[in-house]
């Protein structure tokens, strides 16, 4: 090749580049992560609280300290490193459980209303069982709600966050109803515990999201693989344990206590390309609508769609019932309205359409439910390979809750953003920013959302993803022995929003 050819090659070659480059950077840009203010107030009304989230798993460490028992997280993540991305623990994590005092620093700094943290089921009874009580895990969480309280900050519990005690595991876990036991009389002690001081309780924490992974695709612990069996009975206990729970707290508790109870259920919100709104409402039954219609629909059993595709679908198997386990008569009343609110976790959405023929493992809730997702090109993506900014969904989803529940109380009990952890977080605060649009829209639209709840407070252990993908408002470097909370501008942002009650342009104090 002569040497003037090689030239010509090398410079088109890096003509080339450029234009792939330049090309990238214009789909870059055309990416979007804001939303419009429609119409009404700008201010969010006087009475609407912000605030934080966390999950004991997931910030706390001390996993084997002052009598704590094992939960199934532990095991995992002991046994089975090759699941978590960075093959990390949350053995120590942020170690709020030696340091909680950094976590208060944050959170009066941020001056939140109100903070979401959970109670790890296996530091209080380490068995499981109410015979197994340990004291120092229940002084644990009596020091954490005192403080908070002394601060003016409002305590907000989730009693179950994915971190089921490992002793249960051992009777079949979220599949054996005997489950339903241990939780009533677990919630039993945290209602004659804390309940003086606690009057927002979480019973349960995304079912959908433990269940699936967990007894049906097998990549969360306890790793089953009994898709469409499994996972379904798993959501059943859940659903029938929160029932129970709600039942014993307002039959012996209420009354002295007056506080209120929900679960917390995660959704995306969905769109159609050709505007079919019966695949979008397919589409919502199918997700929050599996527990959110038994709690908040008028028959107190789960969606007539999903009892009849899964019905006709296991007969087809061959099946002697359905495995949609029934809810009977009288488990009905127990389980209709046992919510006083509907606590929402939501981070993005997805374009439906209808899966014809059903896809999918055979049986699955995937194959179940006959449904396709697709994304949009101008949604920007977080570090978070599912997670792409969409708060037009956020908007759409709690007016369809207003359409469809009878505009029941929604607490958003998490929201957010996943990056590298870098202070200079501007992104998040573009997604902070168009999500309480979002909610401030749908409040002016008639919406009865009463509260916010940022996630996460500060950066941990992100489940299968380890520490690679970061959510906090406050950067914690894990392998610092300090692990100090250092404020992301996020966080500045955040705190103008709740001095203000309303939504800055910019961020107060750079
Ligand atoms: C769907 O509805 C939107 C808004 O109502 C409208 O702008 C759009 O043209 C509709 N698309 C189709 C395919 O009908
Ligand atoms: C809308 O979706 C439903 C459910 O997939 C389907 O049965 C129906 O034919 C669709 N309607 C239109 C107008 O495409
Ligand atoms: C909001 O929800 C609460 C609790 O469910 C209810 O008492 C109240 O009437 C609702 N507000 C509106 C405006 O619907
Ligand atoms: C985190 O802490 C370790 C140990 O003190 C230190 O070597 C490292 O530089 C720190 N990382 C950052 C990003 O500050």
């Amino acid at each position: 090749m002569s040497r003037k050819l090689i030239l010509i090659l090398s410079l088109l070659l890096v003509f080339l580049l450029t234009a792939v480059k330049a090309h990238n950077v214009s789909k870059n840009e055309q990416k979007v992560c804001a939303l419009q203010h429609r119409s009404g107030s700008k201010h969010f009304p006087s009475n609407f609280k912000f605030g934080a989230s966390t999950a004991a798993y997931q910030i706390e460490g001390g996993w084997n300290e002052d009598g704590r028992g094992p939960s199934i997280w532990d095991t995992f993540t002991h046994q089975h490193p090759e699941m978590i991305d960075d093959h990390s623990t949350g053995d120590e994590g942020p170690d709020s459980y030696h340091k909680f005092d950094k976590d208060l620093e944050a959170l009066k700094e941020l001056k939140v209303h109100f903070y979401r943290f959970s109670i790890s089921w296996s530091r209080i009874l380490p068995n499981a069982d109410i015979s197994s009580k340990n004291q120092k895990g229940i002084d644990y969480y009596n020091m954490i709600i005192n403080k908070l309280l002394e601060n003016g900050i409002e305590p907000v519990v989730t009693m179950f966050h994915y971190d089921l005690p490992e002793s249960l595991n051992l009777y079949g876990g979220f599949t054996n109803l005997e489950l339903i036991k241990y939780f009533t009389n677990y919630a039993k002690l945290l209602f004659e515990t804390y309940g003086d001081r606690v009057k927002v309780w979480i019973t349960f924490n995304e079912p959908y999201d433990y269940c699936i992974p967990g007894y049906g695709d097998g990549n969360y612990p306890p790793m089953g693989h009994d898709h469409g069996v499994a996972d379904y009975l798993c959501m059943d206990t859940t659903l029938k344990a929160h029932a129970e729970v709600y039942r014993l707290y307002r039959q012996n508790f209420f009354e002295k206590q007056k506080g209120k109870i929900g679960m917390t259920l995660s959704t995306r919100f969905y769109f159609s390309k050709t505007n079919n709104s019966s695949i979008i409402d397919r589409a919502m039954q199918y997700s929050l609508g599996w527990l959110a219609y038994p709690l908040f629909g008028e028959t107190g059993n789960y969606p007539q769609v999903m009892l009849d595709d899964i019905a006709k679908n296991s007969e087809e198997e061959g099946r002697a019932w359905s495995r949609l386990r029934s809810i009977a008569e009288n488990e009905r009343d127990i389980i209709k309205h046992s919510a006083d609110f509907l606590g929402l976790n939501y981070y993005t959405s997805r374009y439906v359409e209808e899966a014809n023929p059903a896809q999918g493992k055979k049986p699955s809730w995937q194959y179940d439910s006959r449904l396709k997702y697709e994304l949009d090109v101008k949604w920007k993506r977080g570090k978070s390979n599912w997670l792409y900014c969409v708060p037009e969904g956020l908007e759409g989803l709690l007016n369809w809750i207003k359409n469809n529940y009878n505009n029941i109380e929604v607490i958003i009990t998490e929201n957010g953003w996943s990056d590298d952890g870098q202070l200079d977080d501007m992104e998040r605060i573009d997604y902070l920013k168009a999500h309480l649009q979002a909610v401030l829209n749908a409040i002016n639209m008639g919406c009865n959302v009463t509260r916010y709840t940022h996630w996460s407070l500060i950066d941990n252990f992100e489940w299968q993803r380890g520490y690679t993908e970061k959510f906090g408002l406050y950067y914690v470097n894990i392998s610092s022995a300090g692990k100090e909370r250092i404020a992301k501008y996020s966080a500045r942002y955040y705190k103008s929003v709740i001095e203000s009650k309303i939504i800055p342009d910019f961020v107060a104090g750079n």
